[in-house]
């Protein structure tokens, strides 16, 4: 029989247009709009309004958006998914955006990460259901970045991550101010009578001025110096402000590039190797990067089978010096971070110190090192040199002790150096309501010397680990003018935030952790240096009251939550779903009719 010219065209192999890159694979996409026979047919006529050629074969480009109104930090990403698309259709592909959960940091409740592993299942689910052939993931608040490249590393095409990019500086009565950090500051200060409501409420409209994510080394800005550290972005990815133009340049750019891992068949897994998480865990360091990255991190790393571990951020950690002079560590903020070289100045001086894998492989095809050995440094006081560092040593510190037995967690950048050693009276709170109750009681026990002991807010307590753990000081104390003071809980923090704050403690109060049968009055050490936490009782003393302890009731028994609470992971192995650890690869499923 003679078949027409369009049957040929739909059953020969790829042979993409555009970009003269010809590959003899058959895409995945091929199983949907290859056939000429009914499901054919059904795949691509219900696509309406393409032209016959869009289904040649070429490359379909799923560009995952986490665009919602909800999620502020993303409301420009239907711009930035148009210019993506663009550099596809440039470089022969076919792009098709697909809309997953948003995850917005500030206004979902109760805690954004009770989402992070529910977004990962959307996209991992979108992936492999569809005709996708390579992604792009467009993300940018703290939690949609984990969660997309987590779902996408779990299918393990070739994929992309294209940033939203951080808002320009906040300003506010001559000064710059930026996000997350200055509410904390201006907080306190107002609690200490320090600053009127009205001042307070002024600054409200000053802080972000622009289209883009948290403009501190946040959890947003720290994960987007993930994505670049772990070779998952284009070089400059991490930094340029959502409102420059080069932002939309570069996703033009990652549209074009895009195309062309999916020719090369460049996946996931040969990106996210374990020199790759090792890069990362030091650049957070030198960076100040947030603890919660420390998180993240180990969820995906679950995802493609590198074993990764608190021990590798502590080892790794130990070493780095803290080089970006960025709130809320430091005094500057993302936007000239930008100016002064952004992360590729970062990652050169790191590879100069040989603190860097230099041949770990990012998405353009070229070596971390090829990409950076050149990247020039424009403002020492931003990005600062070898000699003169924000902080030596800054990389994350993991504590253990019978307070700890898996680990908890402490940015040593963001603490205050003479709290490093201490020995303190716990004042402890059963919950965030507890503390909220009490912190402002002029009669609460609690002087500067006191350790703050907040319970019941980890992965399965709060549920979702809430960032409560920078609870504010009493306002008593901040009338004094005290700043910080030692803070121990099972959750976490705001990378926006600082303070001496250990987070994290793992097992969690929720499930029989040691820390929930700490009392008022019990003595706590930390020692940073010797990555030590104790709670100073006996042996004998713990063990009694741990046979004591009984579980607390579930905050919501059935639907999502409790799926949540059942097979969530402690937060040292990520705080990811068991079921979801691993990769389940892109098979293409059976027929659907
Ligand atoms: Fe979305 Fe900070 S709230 S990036």
């Amino acid at each position: 029989m003679q078949r027409s010219k369009q049957e040929r065209k739909i059953q020969m192999k790829e042979k993409p247009t555009g970009n003269g890159i010809a590959s003899e694979r058959r895409l995945r996409s091929s199983a949907w709009f290859g056939p000429a026979d009914k499901d054919g047919f059904i795949h691509r006529s219900w696509m309406r309004g393409y032209p016959e050629h869009a289904f040649d074969g070429r490359p379909i480009i799923g560009i995952c958006n986490t665009w919602s109104e909800l999620t502020p930090c993303n409301a420009h990403f239907r711009e930035l998914a148009e210019r993506v698309k663009r550099g596809v259709w440039e470089a022969g592909g076919l792009p098709l955006e697909f809309p997953v959960m948003s995850l917005g940091e500030t206004n979902l409740r109760p805690t954004a990460m009770l989402f992070r592993n529910l977004v990962s299942m959307d996209v991992e689910e979108s992936i492999r259901g569809n005709p996708i052939d390579g992604v792009v993931l467009l993300c940018g608040c703290d939690k949609t970045v984990p969660a997309l490249i987590m779902g996408a590393a779990s299918c393990d095409l070739p994929a992309i991550v294209l940033s939203g990019g951080p808002m320009l500086n906040g300003k506010f009565r001559g000064k710059d101010i930026g996000s997350g950090t200055d509410v904390w500051r201006f907080s306190e200060e107002v609690k200490a009578g320090r600053m009127s409501l009205t001042v307070f409420r002024d600054a409200e409209t000053c802080m972000s001025r622009s289209t883009g994510t948290c403009n501190t080394m946040g959890t947003a800005s720290s994960m987007a110096c993930t994505v670049e550290a772990l070779g998952l972005g284009l070089p400059g990815n991490a930094a340029i402000p959502a409102a420059d133009s080069r932002r939309l340049t570069m996703a033009h750019q990652v549209g074009q590039r895009i195309v062309a891992m999916v020719h090369e068949d460049l996946r996931l897994s040969k990106i996210l190797t374990r020199e790759a998480f090792e890069n990362a865990i030091r650049v957070n360091g030198a960076v100040g990067g947030s603890t919660n990255v420390v998180i993240h991190t180990l969820a995906i790393a679950g995802r493609v089978g590198v074993k990764l571990c608190l021990e590798d951020w502590d080892r790794l950690g130990r070493s780095i010096d803290t080089l970006v002079d960025l709130m809320p560590s430091g005094r500057f903020l993302m936007e000239d971070f930008y100016y002064a070289g952004g992360l590729p100045a970062v990652l050169r001086a790191l590879g100069e110190k040989g603190q860097l894998h230099r041949d770990a492989l990012t998405v353009n095809g070229q070596s971390i090192w090829e990409n950076v050995k050149e990247a020039p440094n424009w403002n020492p006081e931003v990005i600062r040199l070898e000699t003169n560092p924000l902080l030596r040593e800054g990389g994350i510190a993991v504590l253990r002790g019978n307070l700890a037995p898996n680990g908890a967690v402490l940015k040593p950048s963001a603490a205050s150096p003479h709290l490093l050693r201490h020995r303190g009276p716990a004042v402890t709170f059963e919950s965030i309501e507890h503390y909220y109750e009490r912190i402002a009681d002029p009669d609460l026990d609690v002087d500067e010397n006191s350790v703050l002991v907040l319970k019941n807010c980890g992965p399965c307590g709060y549920p979702g680990m809430a960032e409560v753990g920078n609870m504010g000081l009493p306002p008593k104390l901040l009338q004094r003018g005290i700043t910080d003071m030692v803070r121990i809980s099972d959750a976490r923090m705001s990378g926006t935030a600082y303070g001496t704050v250990i987070l994290h403690t793992a097992p969690e109060a929720a499930v029989g952790g040691p820390l929930a049968v700490v009392r008022d009055g019990d003595m706590i050490e930390i020692d940073v240096a010797a990555r030590k936490l104790q709670l100073d009782i006996s042996e004998a003393e713990l063990k009694q009251r741990l046979s004591q302890w009984k579980r607390p009731e579930p905050a919501m028994k059935g639907g999502y939550q409790s799926l949540y609470v059942e097979r969530v992971m402690q937060a040292d192995k990520g705080a990811d779903f068991d079921f979801l650890v691993g990769c389940r690869g892109a098979a293409v499923p059976r027929e659907s009719h």
